[in-house]
């Protein structure tokens, strides 16, 4: 389905690339499908020299001509890209917003009220299709248009549909909850170099760690806690490694960093 329609990309910094990659890489979409343009000349050379086949300008008029058109700009830039595409988006054209703490709301009012918008929220996994995406809708987007949108997304990763009052709170722990984990790879790094482990060894080896965490917890849909209780022995390793993190306020930090960022969402949706 996907090779019959094209789809336009407006920026394609870190995330507008982890898509594009995580496209061809699935092969759902050829390269000529995708027009894609950014501001940055060194973004367009580099998408020219390793997707062969992409359209490639730094016009945001161009990616107008696709089906389905992503805004993968900040959220700063919104306005100003919005306004200055409104009279080439067709009414049949699916705008979709990435942006963080941006309602559709926002961007109807910045585009049209009739306009076809959907808010996804994609996260960095989908560089190696191992992403996860909320999405919503407004009511001009039908069921079948929201399907195509979610094929985009489901050909990166996993895909949920969330109201759209969530979107900030899912922002937080899905858009940005890779960063916290990237730190967490790199603090157990840090402590396994500590312990005289290669760096080399201690990054690969935590990288795995968190992987195979994640899938118990995925494949086996037992609850985390029962899962970990079965790794901590009486008096052993483990038990004593999570009696020093609860003691550090790892719980109470991770849970606290949700709302910290779930509040700065909600600060971008209000400025
Ligand atoms: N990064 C993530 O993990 C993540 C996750 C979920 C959602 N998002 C959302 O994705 C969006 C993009 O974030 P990002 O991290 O990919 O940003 P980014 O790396 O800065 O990419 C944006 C790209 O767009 C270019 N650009 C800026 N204004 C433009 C305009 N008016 N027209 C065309 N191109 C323009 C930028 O060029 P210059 O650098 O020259 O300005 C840059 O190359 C944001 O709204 C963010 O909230 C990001």
């Amino acid at each position: 389905m996907g090779k019959n329609k094209s789809i336009g990309f407006i920026g394609a910094g870190n995330m507008g690339r982890a898509i594009i990659k995580g496209l061809l890489s699935a092969g759902t979409y050829s390269p000529s499908n995708l027009i894609v343009s950014d501001y940055s000349e060194s973004v367009i050379r580099d998408l020219s020299t390793s997707f062969p086949g992409i359209q490639t300008s730094s016009n945001n008029l161009n990616p107008t001509a696709a089906s389905v058109v992503i805004l993968a700009i900040k959220p700063q830039d919104y306005e100003n890209a919005v306004r200055g595409i409104k009279d080439r988006i067709q009414p049949e054209t699916i705008v979709v917003t990435i942006a963080a703490g941006l309602s559709i709301e926002k961007i109807a009012n910045w585009l049209d009220h009739d306009a076809k918008i959907v808010r996804a929220m994609p996260n960095m996994p989908a560089l190696v299709l191992e992403g996860m995406t909320a999405l919503c809708r407004n009511r001009q987007v039908n069921n079948a248009e929201f399907q195509t949108v979610r094929e985009i997304f489901d050909a990166v990763g996993k895909c949920i549909i969330l109201s759209e009052s969530l979107m900030n709170s899912y922002t937080a722990l899905a858009g940005s909850g890779p960063a916290w984990i990237l730190v967490l790879i790199e603090a157990l790094a840090d402590g396994a170099v500590r312990e005289g482990i290669s760096r080399t060894v201690a990054y690969e080896v935590a990288a795995q760690v968190l992987a195979g965490s994640a899938r118990l917890v995925s494949e086996t849909a037992l609850h985390p806690a029962v899962l970990k209780d079965k790794i901590c022995s009486p008096g052993g390793t483990t038990i004593e490694a999570i009696a020093s993190l609860e003691s550090a306020g790892f719980r109470s930090a991770v849970i606290q960093a949700v709302s910290a960022s779930t509040a700065r969402a909600r600060e971008l949706s209000n400025e």
